[in-house]
């Protein structure tokens, strides 16, 4: 029995704004797709990644892994095209997994620099029976739920979150593979029904009824979102000690 994981890397990244899909966009000389790789393969708990790219690009990526594996590393990577959301993207990637994988992590490239312990913690938590395991820090800033603008664009507050049983959820995000297949399954129907895709595996978990834990995640792990995470992310690259 073996653990994979399935790398997205299939977005465009536009409120990065660059002219390269944001996976392509190098930090230190490194793009984001290849350290994300390297986290995973640091961890030494996987067989395979698989990494779903934008379709017109895949030679592009292919390119950045030579002979099939993560670059210095030995753990082998499989380049598919992707899909127009990130749960379509998911999805071509759980279907290019060999039969005998039974543990799937799924992982943001856009999270590039998610240490390896933190991935080994996520997969352990699968492997000690918890089905279906999410990274996550406490929220610090006060979270309000706000009801529809008025004629001005000011939203009036409806309530006000008890901020110590949130939680800011990171990737990657592990699971058993049999659970995660249903709950796709089940997803990709609702998507087509209402047209909306989830932007978190593990919401499509909850939509089934089945529990999700939480292990504490990491500050590294954060999401290359927009220029200022670009920002940080190379402030973090430099201070090695965190
Ligand atoms: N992703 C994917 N397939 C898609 C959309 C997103 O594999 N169709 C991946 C992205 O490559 C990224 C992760 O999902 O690693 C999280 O998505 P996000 O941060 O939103 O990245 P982008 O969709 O590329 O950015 P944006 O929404 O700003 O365009
Ligand atoms: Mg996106």
């Amino acid at each position: 029995m073996t653990t994979a994981a399935v790398l997205t890397a299939a977005g465009s990244g536009t409120r990065l704004g660059r002219a390269v899909p944001k996976a392509l966009v190098e930090l230190d000389g490194v793009p984001l797709v290849v350290r994300a790789a390297l986290g995973l393969a640091l961890a030494r708990c996987l067989e395979l990644v698989v990494v779903t790219v934008p379709p017109h690009e895949v030679r592009g990526f292919q390119a950045l892994f030579p002979g099939g594996v993560v670059p210095g590393t030995r753990l082998a990577a499989r380049i598919v095209p992707g899909g127009a959301t990130r749960q379509a993207s998911v999805a071509a990637g759980l279907a290019a997994l060999p039969g005998d994988v039974d543990v799937v992590l799924v992982h943001d490239a856009a999270r590039c620099l998610a240490p390896a312990a933190l991935v080994r913690s996520v997969e352990a938590a699968v492997r000690q029976g918890h089905r279906a395991v999410v990274p996550a820090l406490p929220v610090t800033d006060t979270i309000k739920a706000v009801g529809p603008a008025d004629s001005s664009g000011a939203e009036p507050v409806t309530a006000t979150m008890d901020r110590g049983a949130l939680r800011a959820v990171q990737t990657p995000q592990g699971f058993d593979r049999t659970l995660l297949e249903a709950a796709h399954a089940a997803g990709a129907a609702r998507a087509a029904d209402e047209a909306v895709a989830a932007s978190d595996d593990a919401g499509l978990v909850e939509a089934l009824g089945e529990p999700v834990w939480v292990v504490p995640g990491h500050e590294r792990a954060m999401k290359i979102t927009t220029p200022r995470d670009i920002a940080l992310a190379h402030l973090l690259v430099a201070d090695t000690a965190t």
